[in-house]
C-alpha cells in the first residue's frame, strides 16, 4: 500500500443521505406489517402483580398483548448488561422496564393499546441516587504499580482534588428499533445494531432457537457510539410477538423510553492525587474511581485507569475503584466510555499541578513524553502525542498565553480563558474474513464484518478499494452488518476501521493478483471490468482474511462460529503497547454578568495512525468535540428520587450540544501509520476523538476565572 495520503473524496453515501434515500432498518417496508409498542413499568422496583390485558383487547386493530408469560423464561447465565435478562419478565429491576407488548395493525392502536394496559405492582424500595445508595461499595482491583504512597511521601509539590462526572444518557438521530420477520422457518431482524452477531446469538439463546436459523441485518445505524452494543430489552420480544403472531412486527422504542431502557453513561466520582519531584516530574499518581452501577450490572469500575495509568510514564501508580449499586438499566460504553470521564478528571489535576508548579500546561505534558506503557513495561509503538501538542499549540497560537488566571480578555471585554486538554485510547483490532468479487459487468461487491453507524465505515473501505482496484467507483456496493453475507464482529472501542480497513487492502490485492494471473503477461486495455469482459470472465471472486498481531487462525475460527476475538483491548498486545493520541485546545469566553460559557474556537489535533477518509475521520473530531463540551456544559441525567427512573428523559430537558453551539473546529491529523499495530497501519479515531476535551474547556474556564470547577455539567451558576 502507498503511502501517498489518501485523497479527501466526499462520503460515498453523502447523496443518498442528503436525499434521504439511505434506508433505516425501521425504514424496510413488509406487507402484512404489525406495529408494537411497550408498556413501561411505573415503578421505581417491585413484582408485577396483575396484568389486566381487556381493555387494551378492546382498542380496535390491537391483536395481542404479550406478558411474560407469553416469552421464554430467561435462560440461566449472564446475559448482556442485566438486570434483567431482556425479556418480559414479573421482576422489575427499574422505573420504564417493559412489562407486555401491545401488538396491533396501526401505530395508532398499539400506542392506545398500550395505554389501556392496567398493571398492578407490589412495590418495593429502591434507590437511583448516587448518594442514596444503600450499601456499600463493592471494590474492584485495579492498575498499580511502583509504590505510589512512598513516591508522594517524597514530593515537594502536591495536587488532591475530588472530581465528579454526571450520569449521561445517548441520544442519536435513530430511536432503537427492531422488526422482525419469520420464513420459512427463519427468524430475519432488521435492527440498528452495532454487532449484529451479537443480536443474533443472544436472541437465538432467548428464544431458545438454534443460531443459524437467526439473521441479522443492520446495513445502516443512525447513531452508534455504544447505545448500541447490546441486545436491547425489546429485540426478543419483538421476535417472539413475530413467532406467535406469523406475521412481521415492528417496534420504534419513544425515546422517553429509550432513556430508561438503553445503557447510559453512569454517574463516576474521581478521586485523584498527584505528586512532582523538585525537578517538576509527576512521580506518584493515586487515582480512585467510584462508580454507580446496576445491581447485578457487569460494567466494570477498573477500566478507568486505562487512559491515567499510560499517559504520561508516571512509575508509581496507586489505581482503586469500586460500584455503588442502584436501581436503574445498567450502566454501559457511551463513546470514550471509560477515557473521557477518567481524562476529565486526570486532565483537570495534571492542569492543577502544573498550575500549582508555575509551569505552563503545554510544557508540563511535553516534558512528560515516554516510549514505555508505565503499567506494563511494554513498548509504546507509534506515539506523537508530543506533536499533537506542539503542532495544536502552534496552530492555536498558544505562545504568550498568561499562566495567572484571570488577565485574559476577548475584544470585547469579556474574560477569555484558555486550556489544553490530552488523551490516549486503545488501538485495538478484530480479525474478519472478506469477499470481494469484480464483474465484467462493470459491478463490484464486497462483504466483511463491519457497521455503518454514520461514522463512515463504508466510505473507509471504499476509499481503499477505489485506491487498490481500477473498477468503477459508482457501482462498488459494500455489503456490512449484514450476518447473511459475512462473519460479523461488533463494531466498538474503535476498531472498525482498524478491523475493516486492512482485510479489504489485503482484498484489493489479491484481487489484482489474480487478475495479473488470469491476464498472464498480456496487455489488456481497459479498467478491471473491461478487461474481464475482454477476457471473457463473467466475474473474479476472492476471499481473504485477516488477524490481529498476536492472533492465530483460532480467531478468526471463533469470528466464523460466532464468537469476539478481539486484540489490543486497552492497547495492550503480546510484545507492544497501541494506542492513538490527542491534544485538544479551548478558548473559552465568560460572559462577565450572565457567567454564560461560550466556545469561540478549538483546535484539535489527533494522531490516529494512517488516515484513511480524511473527510469522515475529521468529522468524528468534530463531533467529538461538541459532544465533550456538550458533556462538559449541558448533558446531565437527573434522577428521579420519588419514583425512580431518569427524570429528564426527552431531549427537550436532556440538552444536547449541535455544531452551532460551538465555533470553528480546527482539526488535523499526524497522518503518521503505525505498521505494528495493522497492515495499513491504522490506529483508531472515534473515542480518542472526545478525549480530553472536556478538561480542555475546564481548564479553560480556570484560566479565564481563576475558578477550579470539578463537576461536570459546568453551568453558569457555578460561576456565579
Ligand atoms: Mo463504543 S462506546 O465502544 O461503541
Amino acid at each position: 500500500m502507498s503511502r501517498q495520503p489518501f485523497p479527501d473524496l466526499a462520503r460515498i453515501d453523502a447523496f443518498d443521505k442528503v436525499q434521504g434515500k439511505t434506508k433505516y432498518s425501521s425504514d424496510v417496508p413488509f406487507p402484512d406489517l404489525l406495529h408494537a409498542m411497550t408498556v413501561p413499568a411505573t415503578i421505581g422496583k417491585g413484582m408485577v402483580t396483575s396484568i389486566d390485558v381487556e381493555h387494551a383487547l378492546a382498542v380496535p386493530g390491537v391483536v395481542r398483548v404479550l406478558t411474560p408469560h407469553d416469552t421464554p423464561p430467561p435462560p440461566p447465565g449472564p446475559q448482556g448488561s442485566p438486570p434483567p435478562p431482556p425479556m418480559l419478565v414479573h421482576a422489575i429491576a427499574y422505573r420504564g422496564q417493559p412489562v407486555a407488548l401491545v401488538v396491533a395493525e396501526t401505530l395508532e392502536a398499539a400506542i392506545e393499546g398500550a395505554e389501556a394496559v392496567r398493571v398492578s405492582y407490589a412495590l418495593e424500595p429502591f434507590a437511583v441516587r448516587f448518594e442514596d445508595a444503600d450499601a456499600g461499595r463493592e471494590d474492584t482491583e485495579s492498575p498499580t504499580f511502583g509504590d505510589a504512597d512512598a513516591a508522594f511521601a517524597t514530593a515537594t509539590t502536591r495536587i488532591e482534588a475530588i472530581y465528579t462526572t454526571t450520569a449521561n444518557h445517548h441520544n442519536p438521530m435513530e430511536l432503537l428499533s427492531t422488526t422482525a420477520v419469520w420464513a420459512g422457518g427463519r427468524l430475519t431482524i432488521y435492527e440498528g445494531t452495532q454487532g449484529s452477531n451479537g443480536l443474533k446469538n443472544t436472541v437465538a439463546q432467548l428464544l431458545q432457537i438454534d443460531r443459524s436459523m437467526v439473521d441479522v441485518i443492520s446495513p445502516q445505524i443512525g447513531g452508534g457510539f455504544g447505545q448500541r452494543g447490546e441486545v436491547p430489552r425489546h429485540t426478543a420480544v419483538v421476535a417472539q410477538a413475530a413467532r406467535l403472531l406469523r406475521r412481521p412486527v415492528k417496534l420504534v422504542m419513544p425515546r422517553n423510553q429509550i432513556f430508561h431502557n438503553s445503557r447510559f453513561r453512569p454517574h463516576v466520582q474521581h478521586a485523584i492525587k498527584l505528586g512532582a519531584d523538585a525537578n517538576g516530574k509527576m512521580i506518584s499518581a493515586h487515582y480512585d474511581c467510584l462508580q454507580q452501577n446496576s445491581r447485578r450490572g457487569r460494567y466494570r469500575s477498573d477500566w478507568y485507569h486505562a487512559g491515567p495509568c499510560k499517559v504520561y510514564g508516571i512509575e508509581n501508580y496507586r489505581g482503586t475503584s469500586g460500584d455503588l449499586r442502584l436501581d436503574t438499566h445498567g450502566p454501559a460504553q457511551m463513546r470514550a466510555p471509560y477515557e473521557h470521564p477518567s481524562a476529565f478528571a486526570f486532565e483537570s489535576a495534571v492542569d492543577e499541578l502544573a498550575f500549582a508548579l508555575g509551569r505552563d500546561p503545554v510544557e508540563f505534558r511535553l516534558a512528560h513524553d515516554t516510549k514505555i506503557d508505565a503499567s506494563t513495561g511494554k513498548r509504546l509503538t507509534s506515539r506523537h502525542l508530543n506533536e499533537c501538542l506542539t503542532r495544536g499549540a502552534e496552530q492555536f497560537g498558544w505562545t504568550g498565553r498568561p499562566v495567572q488566571p484571570g488577565t485574559l480578555k476577548a475584544a470585547d471585554g469579556t474574560m477569555a480563558g484558555w486550556g489544553v486538554g490530552a488523551g490516549v485510547y486503545q488501538a485495538a483490532m478484530h480479525p474478519a474474513i472478506a469477499t470481494l468479487r469484480v464483474s465484467a459487468n462493470g459491478v463490484t461487491r464486497y462483504a466483511s464484518a463491519g457497521h455503518e453507524m454514520g461514522q463512515g465505515m463504508r466510505t473507509a473501505i471504499a476509499q481503499v478499494l477505489i485506491a487498490g482496484l481500477r473498477i468503477d467507483p459508482a457501482r462498488l456496493t459494500i455489503l456490512i452488518g449484514d450476518t447473511t453475507v459475512a462473519p460479523q464482529h461488533s463494531t466498538a472501542g474503535s476498531w472498525g476501521t482498524a478491523s475493516s480497513v486492512p482485510v479489504a487492502v489485503a482484498a484489493a490485492e489479491k484481487m489484482t493478483a489474480a487478475l495479473a494471473e488470469l491476464l498472464d503477461g498480456r496487455k489488456v486495455a481497459g479498467n478491471m471490468h473491461e478487461q474481464l469482459a475482454r477476457l471473457r470472465r463473467p466475474f473474479i471472486e476472492i476471499e481473504v482474511s485477516m488477524v490481529a498481531p498476536g492472533q492465530g487462525p483460532e480467531h478468526l475460527e471463533r469470528l466464523k462460529t460466532g464468537g469476539m476475538a478481539i486484540a489490543g483491548l486497552h492497547g495492550t498486545y503480546p510484545d507492544f503497547t497501541a494506542l492513538s493520541y490527542i491534544a485538544h485546545f479551548v478558548e473559552v469566553h465568560v460572559e462577565p454578568h450572565t457567567r454564560r460559557i461560550r466556545v469561540p474556537r478549538v483546535v484539535s489535533v489527533a494522531d490516529c495512525g494512517r488516515v484513511i477518509s480524511p473527510r469522515t475521520a475529521r468529522s468524528q473530531v468534530q463531533g467529538g468535540v461538541v459532544w465533550a463540551l456538550g458533556a462538559a456544559l449541558r448533558e446531565i441525567s437527573e434522577t428521579d428520587p420519588r419514583y425512580g427512573g431518569w427524570l429528564n428523559a426527552d431531549i427537550a430537558e436532556y440538552h444536547v450540544s449541535v455544531n452551532a453551539d460551538i465555533g470553528k473546529i480546527d482539526v488535523s491529523f499526524i497522518d503518521e501509520p503505525d505498521f505494528d499495530a495493522n497492515s495499513a497501519g491504522v490506529k483508531g479515531i472515534g473515542e480518542i476523538a472526545m478525549v480530553g476535551a472536556a478538561a480542555a474547556l475546564a481548564n479553560g474556564v480556570f484560566h479565564a476565572t481563576g475558578r477550579r470547577l470539578r463537576t461536570l455539567p459546568i453551568r453558569v451558576e457555578h460561576l456565579i
